[in-house]
């Protein structure tokens, strides 16, 4: 890394009419994170000493959302170019610093790319970042002389026929000396095809100032790619849970298809860990040794623990999966759901804010919420933890070795002591005492005699 401190512009006015959105092309996102914060997040490692983001449409949402104090907010009103916008930049730059300039809408570019450009660029050259494609449409051309040296930037709107067979392209980011680039801007002119003031045109301006242009390039071509409409953002967004996939893969994991995971947050894992199709984790996501994710399963912000089972069709929130439970299938765990380890949750049954303890099974059809409940407890199919009075939630307090028997009903707030047994179909509204059966009683009868009714003739 070069020594000289470092002053980043993330171009982000672009109205991105192609999207066909509301929401503002910058925070669309791609892995569950806005475009503009993937960018934010590359420079990062640079450690820059400012940040300008330069903001124009859904200004305020760009900011509201993205919410970083780091920032130097600068508004471009009008969009005249990406010289210009650039420009509106320049009165929060310091002179000696080295500029990089990005793009709001490149979302994939890595922070060893851009560190190597910064580097190129040092204090005395311009550094450009320019990549080979196959079909450079649309893209900027890096025009060279007879030794190789880059001479300007040709626009494809601007360009020649010799000049449109070029296939080195310009993506756009480029690193700079502060005071060079300000002086550049302020001779920009906008007399070209679109009228814009050009940031293109500043490199045509270093050569003739004696500047050498160095030129880098990307790892892969997604790095410099720019999202401008939906079936672009869904083409970067495989390639990046591709990525993803492979960063698991390499530190362990088993992903049955790589091309059926996607990862939308920060992703921890042990070893031995099998992920099977179409599994989505969110948010932060750690998973120890020896953990199976059956297929169809979603997890957001949840702690898996060592040896875990969780079989297919399972929603996890906010939860605590303790060592060697088994969950699912169809198994719901909401926010606050701490099982401490051993347990056994199974189909269509849904836990909040609840303490599970050691060993404890809630295996059938059953509502747990609010709830602390002991070690080795059985709950039998169709319990429901009646918590909520229709104004206040109250808490159940179910002792160690306790078991109700199905479709029993404990309206809280309501405490069923140790080794406490509760009948089927119980509805418990007082404590149910340690040891004791516990039963609401429903007399069974017969009635002599009595015919199903038959249909009308
Ligand atoms: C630009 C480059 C072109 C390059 C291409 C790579 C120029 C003149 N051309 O072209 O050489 O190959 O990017 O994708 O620089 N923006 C603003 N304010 C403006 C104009 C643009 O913030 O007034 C932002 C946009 O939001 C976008 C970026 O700058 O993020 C690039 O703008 P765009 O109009 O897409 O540039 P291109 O014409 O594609
Ligand atoms: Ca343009």
């Amino acid at each position: 890394m070069t020594t000289n401190k470092l002053n980043v512009i993330i171009l982000a006015a672009g109205q991105g009419t192609r999207m066909k959105s509301s929401l503002p092309k910058v925070l669309h996102p791609l892995g569950g994170k806005p475009l503009l914060a993937h960018v934010i997040d590359a420079t990062k490692s640079l450690n820059p000493a400012k940040l300008a983001v330069v903001y124009g449409h859904g200004g305020q949402q760009v900011r509201d959302t993205i919410n970083d104090a780091k920032i130097l907010w600068v508004e471009q009103t009008e969009q005249l170019g990406t010289g210009h916008a650039v420009n509106q930049a320049i009165p929060q730059i310091d002179e000696d610093s080295i500029v990089l300039v990005l793009y709001g809408d490149v979302p994939l570019i890595n922070s060893g790319t851009l560190s190597d450009l910064v580097y190129q660029a040092g204090n005395d050259h311009l550094g450009l970042l320019t990549v080979h494609l196959d079909n450079p449409t649309g893209y900027g051309r890096i025009a060279r002389d007879a030794h190789g040296k880059v001479k300007y930037i040709i626009e494809q709107k601007d360009a020649n026929s010799e000049e449109l067979k070029i296939s080195e392209s310009n993506t756009g980011i480029l690193a700079v000396n502060g005071a060079k680039l300000k002086q550049w801007l302020s001779q920009l002119k906008n007399n070209n095809s679109q009228g814009e003031y050009y940031l293109t045109d500043i490199i045509a301006m270093a050569v003739s100032d004696k500047v050498d242009v160095k030129t880098t390039h990307p790892v892969g071509e997604e790095e410099v790619l720019g999202v401008n409409s939906r079936s672009q953002l869904a083409h970067l967004e495989r390639h990046y849970q591709r990525q993803q996939a492979e960063m698991l893969m390499a530190q362990g994991v088993t992903i049955i298809d790589p091309g059926r995971i996607d990862i939308r947050g920060e992703v921890t894992v042990g070893r031995d860990i099998t992920l099977d199709v179409n599994v989505v984790l969110e948010g932060k996501v750690s998973i120890a040794d020896n953990v199976m994710i059956g297929a169809n399963c979603v997890i957001r912000d949840s702690v898996i623990e060592a040896g875990v089972t969780i079989k297919p069709m399972c929603v996890i929130e906010e939860a605590r999966v303790g060592k060697e439970a088994i969950i699912g299938p169809y198994s719901r765990l909401r926010p606050g759901a701490d099982l401490a380890g051993g347990n056994h949750i199974g189909n269509f049954v849904e836990i909040k804010n609840s303490h599970i303890g050691l060993g404890s099974k809630v295996n059938h059809l059953t509502y747990i919420g609010d709830t602390d409940m002991g070690t080795g407890v059985n709950i039998g199919a169709g319990t429901i933890t009646a918590n909520y009075d229709g104004a206040n939630k109250h808490r159940t307090i179910i002792g160690d070795n306790a078991s109700t028997g199905s479709n029993s009903v404990l309206i809280a707030p309501v405490k069923v002591g140790k080794g406490a047994t509760i009948g089927a179909g119980t509805i418990l509204r007082k404590e149910a005492p340690a040891g004791e059966l516990t039963l609401t009683v429903i007399k069974q009868k017969t009635v002599e005699g009595w015919k199903r009714p038959t249909k009308n003739k």
